[in-house]
C-alpha cells in the first residue's frame, strides 16, 4: 500500500538496482542538507481555524495565464531514462493527467517536443543547463518556444556538479562503464536490467537538433554536468533575446540574487537547494525562502522546493507566500516502481492530503492560506 513517501521509497528500492536508487536518493557529501529541508519543514506547524465553509474546496491556482490544478508541479529530473525507458513521458502524461505543471530537464531522455504532444493542455516548463558550447542550449530553446513550452527555468546552482558520495561508492561513475559489482547490482533487479536490455541504454537526446547522440562532447559535459561557469547575470540578455516567454531562475538561496534577478527582468524565481545535491551546507528552503519573498516584495512570483514530502508541507510554504512548490523524488519514485500509474499516485497521494489539509485549516481555496495558518514549534517539537 502506498500512502506516504516512505511506501512510494520502499518501491523504488525494490525495483531499481542499488545505483539507480541511490542517484535517485541520494545529496551531496554528507547529505545534512537532505536532512535538513525535512527538519526545516518540521519545525514549523499548522495552527487551523474553525467553523469556516469548507463544502466546495478549489485548490487551483492561475501561473502565468495557465491552470494548475494544485499549487505543485514535478520537478526537473535528469536521466529518467535509467529509471524506466521513456521516464520523461510517464512523469510528463502522470502530471498532465493530474493537471498539474511538469518540468522537463535538459538531462532528459525524450525529445521535448514528444514530451510536449503528451500533455495536452496542461503547462509544461523547460529546465535549461548552459554548458560550454552556446548553441547546445540555443537549439533547445528555439525548439522548446516552437513547441510551445509555457515558460523557461535556467538552473543556476550547477556551476559545478555536488560531490554525491553513493555514486562514487556505487562506481556509477560518468562516463557509464559498469564493473563487475555493478553488473551484479543489475542482474539482481532481472526486470529493470530486461526493460533496459530491450530499449538500450539513455541518450541525452535533447541536446541537439536532429535527436541524434551527436556531438560526443556536449554528451559527455553533460554526464559529467559540466556547465558553463563564465555564465552571469550579463547573460540572461543572451537568453533574453532566444527567449520572449517567462524567464525564471531555479536554485537562487541568497535574497540579493533575488532583488538582482528583479532588476534584470526575470519573471519568477525557484527557491531550491537541488534537493540537497549540490552545496551541503546551505540552509533548507523553507528558511531561505522568507527573505527571498521579502527581498522581491510580491512583483514576481516565488516559488520552491526540496524536501517537500506532504500536502501539509506544501501548505506551510503557501503560508509564508509562496505561489507554488515543485516535487522530485516522490514523483520519479513512484514512477520507478509503477510506471506512469505509480507517478499519478504519487501525484493523487500529494493532492488529496493539500485538499484535506486546507478543509482542517479551515481554507477552502488557495488565496485564504494566510501567514497566521503558520506557528513554529520551538518547545513542543
Ligand atoms: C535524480 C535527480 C535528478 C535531478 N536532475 C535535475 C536536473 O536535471 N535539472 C535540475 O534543474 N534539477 C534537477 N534535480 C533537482 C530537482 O529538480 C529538484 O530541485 C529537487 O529534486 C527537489 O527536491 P525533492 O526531490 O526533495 O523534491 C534533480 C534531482 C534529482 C533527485
Amino acid at each position: 500500500m502506498q500512502l506516504n513517501y516512505s511506501d512510494l521509497r520502499a518501491g523504488a528500492r525494490r525495483r531499481l538496482p542499488r545505483f539507480v536508487f541511490d542517484y535517485l536518493d541520494g545529496a551531496a557529501e554528507d547529505e545534512r542538507c537532505l536532512r535538513r529541508n525535512a527538519a526545516a519543514l518540521e519545525r514549523l506547524q499548522l495552527q487551523p481555524t474553525c467553523l469556516r465553509d469548507t463544502t466546495q474546496v478549489d485548490t487551483s491556482i492561475e501561473v502565468f495565464g495557465a491552470r494548475w490544478a494544485a499549487p505543485f508541479g514535478v520537478a526537473p529530473i535528469g536521466l529518467c531514462g535509467l529509471v524506466r525507458p521513456g521516464g520523461d513521458l510517464l512523469l510528463a502524461r502522470a502530471a498532465a493527467t493530474a493537471g498539474l505543471p511538469y518540468m522537463l530537464s535538459t538531462a532528459s531522455n525524450s525529445r521535448l517536443e514528444a514530451v510536449r504532444e503528451v500533455a495536452g493542455a496542461a503547462p509544461q516548463w523547460l529546465q535549461l543547463y548552459v554548458m560550454g558550447e552556446r548553441s547546445v542550449a540555443e537549439q533547445m530553446v528555439r525548439r522548446a518556444r516552437r513547441a510551445g513550452f509555457g515558460a523557461l527555468v535556467l538552473t543556476v546552482d550547477v556551476a559545478v556538479s555536488g560531490m554525491r558520495e553513493r555514486d562514487v561508492r556505487n562506481g556509477f561513475a560518468l562516463p557509464f562503464r559498469p564493473g563487475p559489482a555493478l553488473l551484479l547490482d543489475m542482474l539482481r533487479h532481472p526486470r529493470w536490467a530486461l526493460s533496459m536490455l530491450r530499449h538500450g541504454a539513455p541518450n541525452f537526446v535533447n541536446l541537439t537538433e536532429d535527436g541524434t547522440a551527436g556531438n560526443a562532447a556536449s554528451q559527455a559535459a553533460m554526464l559529467a554536468r559540466t556547465m558553463d561557469r563564465g555564465l552571469t547575470w550579463e547573460s540572461l540578455a543572451w537568453l533574453r533575446s532566444l527567449w520572449d516567454g517567462p524567464l525564471l531562475l531555479k536554485g537562487v538561496l541568497h535574497a540579493d540574487d533575488g532583488r538582482r534577478a528583479l532588476q534584470r527582468g526575470v519573471d519568477g524565481l525557484i527557491v531550491s537547494n537541488h534537493g540537497g545535491r549540490q552545496l551541503d551546507a546551505v540552509p533548507a528552503t523553507i528558511s531561505a525562502l522568507p527573505a527571498m519573498l521579502d527581498a522581491v516584495a510580491g512583483r514576481i512570483p516565488v516559488f520552491v522546493d526540496s524536501g517537500f514530502r506532504r500536502g501539509s508541507d506544501i501548505v506551510k510554504a503557501l503560508a509564508l507566500g509562496a505561489r507554488g512548490v515543485f516535487v522530485g523524488r516522490p514523483v520519479v519514485f513512484g514512477m520507478a516502481a509503477q510506471g506512469q500509474a505509480g507517478a499519478s499516485a504519487a501525484l493523487d497521494l500529494l493532492a488529496a492530503e493539500l485538499q484535506r489539509t486546507l478543509i482542517l485549516l479551515g481554507a477552502p481555496r488557495i488565496a485564504a492560506i494566510e501567514r497566521d495558518h503558520l506557528v513554529r514549534a520551538d518547545a513542543d517539537g
